[in-house]
């Protein structure tokens, strides 16, 4: 059984956006319960109900003014975990979970190892259920158009390798699209013999319409599929989804969205996309645990898109229209899929549209400063329809993985490793991610470095890095 104290009545409560009081409702609890930001605090930094207090304060300014709201964010930062004795600007890898999901996978796991198996697995599968449920919510599908795997690799490559083409089909994606994504499709160049043509990006792309129009240009009569990254890993950039759908379809061209970045970090509707099939990695900035993610496929497609391993049968379940087919990977642990359910409880508390804004607040921040260097290019476009919290920046000379292994052995920021620009070999970057538990500080002091290395340079060995690194 889930042990039962305050602390869990609470999350089972907030499981349930359905049966939540509204914000009006909220306000007028907290407002008649004579709560103030005061009070908040006295609830305990870490509790989710701090972070739904402070929240509740502040409904009435717009996402954009709340991103701003210090007090709000300080409250939520409090409910993270890490490690303050060093700057993470990596949350693009995977981001940390706020506590009430650390505990809620151990609260879980507790319950699964109670044994036997059998009997907690389908006690396990009825509550995955809700959870789906809440993530179609967010997600803006119906749940049976989503498939619980374990990351966006699944996701993605249950349809690029599932999808049937014929010899001399042609997939086409872009130069700033996920490697192993690129990877299996060129294993079907090799295997069966498609072809795969990446579209250069312009970077920075002026415009969204430069972004639909690298697809408009590399469209031909053998195009079958489009994988696009909603935004990119590269340096952030956020592609016009729709607009690439729309003009797929017009072609008959399905689309293949890889979603990594995106749910968690954008408020949006899958609905408002068009898109065929999207897959994503709930560990990134949705903060769930790590080995959840999620594949949405429209309901016409299922029939022909088989499972990575192989046709399912199932009494459970029709393989032909079931997405469950997709979760169909063997035994493995619940109890980070269950906790999906308090992530979800900790991202709508903040509101997606608010965390957004701050995400967005927090990479403003450190790249507005930074572009108005002379030495510094910043690579993302700041305009909010074209980037969020992810961003590429270089320093004029300074080869990106000396200045990644610089930031982190003499300062502890932890950034990713830069890439060139294969087409301009002069243009390189590390990336930033920020998340919400990032400190205005942390980014200055990541800015002050990056200004003293763009006057100096890298020093010894850092500086001796070259493009044949990459
Ligand atoms: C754009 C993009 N797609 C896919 C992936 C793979 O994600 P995962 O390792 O969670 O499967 C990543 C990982 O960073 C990514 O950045």
């Amino acid at each position: 059984m889930r042990p039962q104290n305050e602390e869990n009545d609470r999350l089972e409560e907030n499981d349930r956006p359905v049966e939540r009081p509204n914000a009006m409702e909220r306000r007028h609890f907290l407002k008649t319960a004579g709560m103030t930001a005061g009070l908040a605090t006295f609830l305990g930094p870490a509790s989710f109900r701090g972070v739904e207090a402070a929240v509740s304060e502040i409904s009435d300014l717009t996402p954009q003014q709340a991103a701003r709201d210090e007090g709000l964010w300080s409250e939520v930062k409090q409910a993270f975990t890490v490690n303050r004795s060093l700057i993470n600007l990596d949350n693009g890898y995977t981001c940390p979970s706020p506590r009430v999901v650390t505990e809620a996978v151990v609260r879980y796991i507790w319950e699964q190892e109670q044994g036997p198996y059998g009997l907690y697995v389908q006690k396990a599968r009825d509550q995955e259920s809700t959870v789906k449920r809440s993530l179609a919510r967010l997600f803006g599908s119906s749940p049976d158009e989503i498939a619980l795997v374990r990351n966006t690799t699944e996701a993605l490559k249950t349809v690029l390798y599932g999808i049937p083409l014929n010899p001399g089909d042609e997939v086409l994606t872009t130069t700033h699209d996920y490697s192993s994504m690129v990877s299996a499709l060129r294993n079907r160049e090799k295997q069966e013999g498609i072809k795969l043509v990446q579209a250069p990006v312009p970077l920075p792309a002026q415009s969204l319409d430069d972004l639909v129009g690298i697809f408009e240009r590399a469209i031909t009569p053998k195009t079958r599929l489009i994988l696009v990254s909603h935004i990119t890993y590269t340096t952030g950039q956020v592609f016009p989804v729709r607009r690439i759908c729309d003009l797929a379809h017009r072609y008959g061209i399905e689309v293949v969205v890889d979603g990594a970045h995106a749910v968690g970090q954008l408020d949006f509707k899958v609905s408002e996309l068009g898109c065929d099939y999207y897959g994503t990695s709930l560990h990134k900035w949705l903060s769930a645990p790590k080995g959840t993610g999620m594949l949405y496929m429209k309901r016409d497609h299922v029939e022909k898109i088989e499972p990575l391993y192989g046709p399912a049968r199932s009494r459970r379940y029709n393989p032909r229209t079931s997405m469950l087919k997709y979760e169909s990977v063997g035994t493995l642990s619940h109890a980070p899929f269950l906790a999906i359910g308090e992530a979800l409880a900790f991202h709508n508390a903040i509101g997606s549209k608010r965390k957004e804004e701050r995400l967005r607040y927090l990479k403003n921040h450190w790249a507005e400063r930074l572009q108005t260097h002379p030495r510094i290019q910043v690579y993302t476009p700041t305009a909010p329809e074209m980037s969020c919290c992810i961003a590429g920046v270089g320093i004029d000379g300074v080869d990106p993985t000396g200045m990644r292994d610089y930031l982190w052995d003499e300062h502890q920021i932890q950034t990713s490793r830069g890439r060139y620009d294969r087409t301009d070999s002069s243009r390189r970057w590390v990336r930033i991610s920020s998340n919400l538990y990032t400190t205005l500080p942390e980014l200055d002091y990541f800015c002050d470095v990056m200004e003293d290395v763009a006057s100096k340079g890298l020093p010894e060995p850092y500086s001796g890095y070259g493009p044949a690194e990459d």
